[in-house]
């Protein structure tokens, strides 16, 4: 780490523990930070990305009924099921942790009693929905019904899937217990804590209208429309469940603290946990802490229907916090919301059947094929449709055949005709020259577009630059020259192997691992990137497991290095596999 680096903080949204991610959310928010931290790192800045499992609220209590299991086995189960497949798309984070630990138990408790300090949490007596014959109090997920703002019938009691309007359950039209199916809900009374969202309206409001120019439309439009209406009030912030933090004053022993206000404050809490790792416990400060670092930037990827906790809600909880006693810390910088990735037609959907499991799809193809194709159709600002059949042809057509078969059939001729070493070249004529002019031009470009989360076009103009060096080779055809000219083609290959060496690093942030092959069968030494590695962790709330990435042994640099003439290769492998059709007539028909 150098001192003048920028501290950049990846907060990635937390999957509730409650069943096998599908692959719409890994577009949307999962594979999105990632690209963005491996080039972020190697552009030299100081990367924090974190995340976690998030395992209270009526989501996880829900599924363990579903599943006759103890809420802590269905968390360990996802939790432990979520990291497995982090650990095969390669997600870098330098801490993915849990809520239900003693250290993010601690942190909530204390923002929580500083909020009520500063008068930012008050307590009043509130009506909820009661199910008399499931004799409980119906908390969120446990009741649905029609949508107050759009008229969805589906809608949960505490945010609606369908316009993403967060309100308070009692205002839901017709609703129904989760539980019994019982309509003939009472209304009954109950004290709980309240996050006093109306006094934040306006200084969230002078907040979003400065410097947020690089918002996405989406983002920004939402959060002023919502703000500006003025009509934000206290939100409850405990419930009446046994499932959760528990709050941190004497007699609320049968309460606790509403998912949505813990779940946010895991991007504090796990820059605290990952600074207690590595042995410093006040480095989470130079991401955090305005007094000690105010120019950290702080970026929130999730999806769309995440948009209202980072925008209003949790950005006004830390203003509600600075105005406490004691620190204060950095808001975000930019909340990169991706809208959905769809599926025949709508939303997928485990209820429905219509999903493609993350973990799943991950023992059926090689990762990258998805890190590529999720990334080439991702829903930056519009809902985008999935199809079985684009995902072949962006895998055949694109990966294997514009990129993977460049580097094949280079490196093969270079390894083969070259002696297995990089070819020494002579003098570059003005072909060589503009070509390699342009694949270096390709760290400003393309570096902007990643700088700038505009993922899609930074990949656009990757699979540009690797097709001018199709069509440079198609010019030069070193494999027909060789035999009159050994000199020229030796010249050629080598521009040729050099483009490619560039445009593994271009292409790294999406591509790494077949990018550390590639970077191999160069014959370099060191890797391009770190290590991803697991530990389990105890502290007084039991044992978890972390997913933790070490960027110390990284050499690959966002920049335009020279290939060493005669540097021996290693014997090239294909990086990619063409599909096969007809497995994916199969999927077609699952999903159809
Ligand atoms: N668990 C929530 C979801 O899956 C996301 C929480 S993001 C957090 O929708 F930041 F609040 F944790
Ligand atoms: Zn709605």
């Amino acid at each position: 780490m150098t001192s003048n680096a920028q501290k950049i903080l990846v907060g990635v949204a937390w999957p509730y523990a409650n069943g096998e991610k599908h692959i719409g959310q890994i577009a949307g928010a999962y594979l999105p930070p990632d690209i963005f931290a491996r080039y972020q790192r190697m552009v030299g800045n100081d990367v924090l990305m974190v995340s976690g499992s998030d395992t209270h609220g009526t989501p996880v209590t829900l599924k363990a009924d579903a599943e006759g299991a103890t809420t802590a086995q269905v968390v360990d189960k996802y939790h432990e099921l979520f990291v497995e497949g982090c650990v095969a798309m390669g997600l870098t984070f330098d801490l993915y942790t849990h809520t239900d630990t003693q250290n993010h138990w601690d942190v909530t408790q204390q923002m929580f009693l500083r909020h009520l300090e500063a008068g930012y949490i008050y307590q009043a007596v509130q009506q909820q929905l009661y199910d008399p014959q499931a004799k409980r109090f119906l908390a969120d997920r446990y009741v649905e019904g029609t949508c107050p703002f759009c008229g969805y019938t589906e809608a949960r009691g505490d945010q609606c899937d369908n316009c993403g309007r967060i309100y308070d359950a009692l205002e839901l039209k017709n609703p129904r217990s989760k539980i019994t199916g019982n309509t003939d809900l009472e209304v009954r009374e109950t004290e709980h804590f309240f996050l006093d969202m109306g006094k934040l309206n306006q200084p969230l409001l002078d907040w979003i209208n400065t410097g947020k120019e690089h918002w996405r439309p989406n983002v920004i439009n939402f959060t002023r429309g919502q703000l500006e209406l003025k009509e934000l009030r206290g939100r409850p912030i405990t419930r009446d469940i046994d499932w959760g933090v528990t709050i941190p004053l004497a007699g609320y022993d049968d309460k606790r603290i509403y998912v949505w206000y813990d779940a946010v404050i895991g991007y504090l809490s796990a820059a605290v946990e990952w600074a207690d790792l590595v042995g410093e416990a006040d480095a989470w400060r130079a991401w955090w802490d305005a007094g000690v670092n105010p120019d950290a930037l702080i970026y929130n990827f999730i999806g769309k229907d995440n948009i209202p906790f980072h925008t209003i809600i949790w950005p006004g909880m830390l203003i509600g916090y600075n105005a406490g006693k004691g620190d204060q810390l950095n808001l975000p910088y930019d909340v990169p919301a991706n809208e959905y990735l769809n599926l025949g037609g709508g939303k997928f959907s485990t209820s429905r059947g219509r999903v493609i499991g993350f973990n799943t799809v991950l023992r059926e193809f090689q990762p990258e094929a998805w890190r590529y194709v999720l990334t080439a159709m991702a829903p930056e600002n519009a809902d985008v449709e999935f199809t079985w059949q684009e995902f072949m042809e962006r895998v055949n057509n694109e990966l294997v055949a514009n990129w993977g078969n460049l580097v094949n059939r280079v490196l093969g001729f270079a390894y083969k005709r070259f002696e297995g070493r990089v070819p020494v070249p002579g003098e570059l004529d003005p072909l060589d020259q503009a070509l390699l002019d342009e694949i270096r031009s390709g760290f400003t470009a393309v570096g902007e577009l990643y700088g700038a989360v505009k993922l899609k076009a930074a990949l656009t103009e990757a699979r540009r630059l690797s097709q001018r060096v199709n069509q440079y080779l198609n010019e030069k055809a070193p494999w027909q020259a060789i035999k009159q000219d050994p000199a020229g083609a030796a010249t050629s290959v080598y521009v040729a192997l050099q483009a490619i060496d560039w445009l593994k690093l271009i292409w790294a942030p999406i591509l790494p691992q077949s990018g550390e092959a590639l970077h191999q069968m160069l014959g370099y030494d060191r890797p391009l990137f770190g290590r991803q590695y697991t530990e389990r962790i105890t502290d007084g709330r039991g044992s978890h497991l972390v997913l933790r990435y070490d960027h110390t042994p990284a050499t690959g640099r966002w920049q335009a290095g020279s290939l060493l003439p005669g540097q021996a290769m290693r014997e090239p492998v294909a990086l990619f596999t063409k599909l096969d059709e007809t497995i994916l007539a199969e999927k077609v028909q699952a999903v159809a």
